[in-house]
């Protein structure tokens, strides 16, 4: 006879993302709130080293006027640096500063990369430590930032080791964005158009309407409105599938082969840049199909090049899309789940692209380019 046992459990998870002005003015309170609650004592912050050296001073600034004190670990930046090795770092200096497993959590100040590799080690720590983030570029604001997803590189694969660890708190001050260069807000503004494209049409056309001005040579501030709702649009997506139960994500979308571009291509391409190329890509897939009007095509492609964003690029072969399509196949649990457009706003999943219909797509963007 054997004996059983069955365990179950569900773990409620809460915790909000603010979009907060003045974040590092002392006089406002939401991070001291967030952060420097608690016991008496040092706090950790784990930033960007070019963030560090942007805003160090004034995040020392605010922690001394609230009577409290910090140490620092700086990460080195880039997506090569997101390196298992980086992560056992941020662990040690965890343990250096003493920090507790429940009240005294870690500040990430940085962009999604910084972000992914303290998360991972702040889930790690003792098996998880709360943490507290800062998004500081653009594709953290309104995506890195706002999930539960953590992870580093690895065997060449982008963020093949992660964790799901969700923040305590996260608050967004896109007053950051004024030291960004113009690459990053290209970046940036490839994440928004993504959720945009499968979610809200109206925020494509927000996008659409301001692409030039803010990715242009005298760069205008991104919106706010740009920011808040691509934070609402990408939430929306997020929130009720937060550990990826479901492997149909339109969060996906733009992410099927921009993995496998990223990493060939690294450091030359942004995340972002990639990830343009996979929209691109996906919709001349979408219209080879018959699933997208050729025009929608062409002015999402029209507008990503706006945004300051490549639609074709030298590093993708068919051979290369094809081995994204088969790992990104693997990380679905054995099935493509690619989006595909079905207009401006909408998608479906689709598991059966075949190398002919890539070859195809690819040929209509080197067509597109050289014309
Ligand atoms: N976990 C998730 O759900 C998730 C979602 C989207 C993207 N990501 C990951 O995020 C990474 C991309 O993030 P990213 O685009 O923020 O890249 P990043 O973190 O490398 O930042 C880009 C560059 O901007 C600099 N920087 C950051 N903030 C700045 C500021 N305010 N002023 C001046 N310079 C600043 C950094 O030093 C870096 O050189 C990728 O690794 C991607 O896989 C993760
Ligand atoms: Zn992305």
């Amino acid at each position: 006879v054997s004996v059983s046992w069955r365990v179950e459990s569900t773990r409620r998870i809460a915790y909000e993302v603010a979009i907060v002005g003045d974040l590092l003015d002392p006089a406002t309170p939401d991070l001291a709130a967030a952060w420097l609650d608690g016991p008496p004592g040092r706090r950790l912050v784990v930033a960007d080293r070019a963030v560090w050296e942007l805003y160090g001073e004034r995040l020392r600034a605010y922690v001394r006027a609230h009577g409290a004190a910090c140490e620092v670990i700086a990460l080195d930046p880039g997506e090569g640096a997101k390196r298992i090795d980086q992560v056992l770092a941020v662990v040690a200096a965890c343990d250096s500063a003493g920090v507790l497993r429940r009240q005294t959590p870690i500040l990430v100040f940085g962009g999604g990369v910084a972000l992914d590799v303290a998360g991972l080690a702040a889930s790690l720590y003792r098996r998880g430590v709360p943490w507290v983030r800062v998004p500081t570029t653009l594709v953290a604001m309104i995506d890195a930032g706002v999930g539960v997803k953590t992870g580093v590189n690895h065997l060449g694969r982008k963020s093949l080791i992660g964790s799901y660890h969700p923040p305590a708190a996260v608050l967004v001050d896109p007053g950051f964005m004024a030291t960004l260069d113009r690459v990053e807000i290209s970046a940036g503004l490839a994440e928004a158009i993504k959720i945009a494209l499968v979610r809200d049409a109206g925020l494509f056309e927000l996008i659409a309407g301001s692409v030039a001005a803010i990715a242009g040579p005298g760069r205008s501030p991104v919106d706010r409105e740009l920011v808040s709702r691509s934070i609402a649009a990408m939430l929306d997506e997020l929130s009720d599938n937060l550990w990826e139960e479901r492997l149909e994500r339109l969060a996906d979308f733009g992410h099927t082969f921009s993995p496998g571009i990223e990493m060939a291509a690294l450091p030359r391409l942004s995340h972002g840049a990639a990830v343009a190329l996979d929209i691109a890509l996906s919709c001349a897939l979408a219209s080879g199909r018959g699933l997208l009007a050729d025009r929608d095509g062409e002015r999402i492609r029209r507008v990503l090049r706006g945004a300051g964003l490549p639609v074709c690029d030298e590093v993708i072969s068919v051979e290369l899309l094809v081995a994204a399509l088969e790992a990104a196949a693997r990380h679905r649990d054995g099935l493509q789940r690619v989006p595909l457009l079905t207009g401006i706003g909408s998608a479906v999943f689709v598991n059966d692209v075949s190398e002919g219909e890539l070859e195809t797509a690819l040929a209509l963007l080197r067509k597109e380019a050289e014309g």
